[in-house]
């Protein structure tokens, strides 16, 4: 069932805010408050919505979490069921550090369309619209991945430009990357944004690769699915603790393999509101005493990616 549009507008503008809610706590190098910030102001929005929303991805589990925890039910209970994904601060040290990268994001399904998993690490990969799903794979070599994105696209091999995030867990991939001559874009933080940089030719990254959060995966994957493009991941489930946990949540398969479309099914929302400016979308800008934020929104069935910019009066 397509998700109404009227619900654009309004996750725009919880993302807004959430976003304009960290914008006092820039650069001063406490990254708990400036995420309690978000949450707070996304939370308090969330539930203001006239819908039945369950939290499938969120800031934790209950017990570790006060705000927005899985499988918290928010807005006023009046309305559509949907399950809903959220990271109110993506990309905690860019905001701390006023750093370039720090975004507020959303994504919004119908009930039971977005994957339902504890809070893991994933290894993940996304790669650019009108690519075989066959063709990319997380158990392939970079090189037969580059190799196949190259004769798809038609573009020359060593033209090839990938994302990954640094960490020493990646070594393996820089290796390969060197001996191939691919360019690498190091990203240090955020991969949601990192996963996106696929999804327009003009940021220059034909494949995201490496392992992040989970919950990133699940939110990049709504966007990517907007924009026709691919995205695979494998959660890690490495403790007994997180195994028992995905086994309750239905997870029977602890290292299967998922496609976009067993992460995201049917219509979803996607919303990510830039706080600092990124390579995704540019950040907030305070003028003349308006907020000016930039959110980039994808609505899968309505065809919809773009960037919209808002100016909030922020003097009350
Ligand atoms: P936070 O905003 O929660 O700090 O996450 C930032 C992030 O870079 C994610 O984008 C990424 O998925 C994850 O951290 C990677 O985790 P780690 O820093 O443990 O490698």
């Amino acid at each position: 069932m397509e998700i109404n549009k009227v619900f654009q507008d309004e996750l725009i503008k919880i993302t807004q805010e959430a976003a304009i809610s960290v914008y006092p706590h820039l650069g001063k190098n406490n990254k708990i408050i400036a995420d309690e910030a978000a949450t707070n102001s996304m939370r308090t929005n969330l539930n203001k919505m006239n819908i039945n929303g369950n939290i499938v991805i969120g800031e934790g589990e209950m017990d570790e979490a006060p705000m927005l925890y899985i499988g918290e039910k928010v807005g006023t209970k009046n309305g559509p069921e949907f399950d809903i994904a959220v990271d109110p601060l993506e990309g905690t040290n860019f905001a701390a550090k006023n750093l370039p990268g720090a975004i507020s994001v959303i994504a919004m399904s119908n009930k039971n369309n977005l994957f339902n998993a504890p809070e893991s690490y994933m290894e993940k990969i996304s790669y650019p619209q009108g690519i075989d799903h066959s063709a990319v794979d997380l158990d392939f070599s970079l090189k037969k991945n580059l190799s196949n994105i190259a004769d798809s696209k038609n573009k020359k091999f060593e033209s090839l430009r990938i994302c990954v995030l640094d960490r020493p867990r990646h070594q393996r991939i820089f290796d390969e990357a060197k001996t191939l001559n691919i360019d690498i874009k190091l990203i240090s933080d955020g991969d949601v944004s990192g996963a996106l940089l696929v999804s327009e030719e003009k940021h220059n990254v034909d494949l995201f690769i490496g392992i992040g959060g989970g919950p990133e995966g699940v939110l990049a994957a709504s966007a990517l699915d907007a924009y026709d493009c691919g995205f695979q991941g494998r959660f890690i489930f490495n403790s007994d603790e997180l195994k028992k946990r995905a086994k309750e949540m239905g997870i029977n398969e602890l290292d299967k393999k998922y496609k976009i479309n067993e992460i995201v099914k049917g219509d979803s929302i996607f919303c990510a509101t830039g706080i600092t400016k990124g390579d995704l979308i540019n950040g907030l800008e305070l003028k003349n005493r308006k907020m000016v934020t930039s959110t980039l929104i994808t609505h899968k069935s309505q065809n919809i990616k773009k960037v919209v910019t808002g100016e909030i009066d922020i003097i009350k």
